[in-house]
């Protein structure tokens, strides 16, 4: 999506059941996000410093979610830059497709849940940051 912005990304805040033995935060297609997902994947035993991402998605939609610990993910739509600290397991940013991202400052043990709009495809991937600024144009 060529036309996208940093400011079509937003927080998303998810059904919590608080309870004396613990919480339960839920997300249901056609609910709470605004895909059907269609994959899930997680990133974990993320050594210190170490950064992920680093590319943008023609059409994929996703959903992330810091279900353990905290790291940040920085947006890029080739004009504008937006930052989130993700640290709480009931949020999730929602990134839509033709945005540049990169994920830092993974604390210790933390876990990236991300839900997606679709299957993996190589295809679907912009890696080079001169090839995605040429793609938004
Ligand atoms: P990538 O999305 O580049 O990682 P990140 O954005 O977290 O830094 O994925 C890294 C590799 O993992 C990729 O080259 C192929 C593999 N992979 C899959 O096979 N299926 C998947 O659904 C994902 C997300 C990655």
């Amino acid at each position: 999506m060529k036309e996208s912005k940093v400011f079509d990304c937003t927080m998303i805040e998810f059904d919590k059941h608080s309870h004396v033995k613990g919480n339960i935060s839920v997300i249901e297609n056609g609910k709470t996000v605004p895909f059907d997902i269609r994959r899930a994947y997680w990133l974990y035993d993320i050594p210190g410093g170490k950064s992920r991402g680093g590319h943008a998605h023609k059409d994929l939609r996703q959903l992330i979610v810091a279900v353990s610990g905290s790291f940040t993910v920085t947006l890029d739509d080739g004009n504008v830059k937006r930052t989130f600290l993700l640290n709480r397991p009931y949020q999730g940013l929602l990134v839509v497709p033709g945005i540049w991202r990169t994920l830092d400052d993974f604390s210790s043990g933390s876990v990236c849940l991300v839900l997606a709009s679709h299957p993996y495809s190589e295809d679907d991937y912009i890696r080079n940051y001169e090839d995605f600024i040429e793609y938004k144009k």
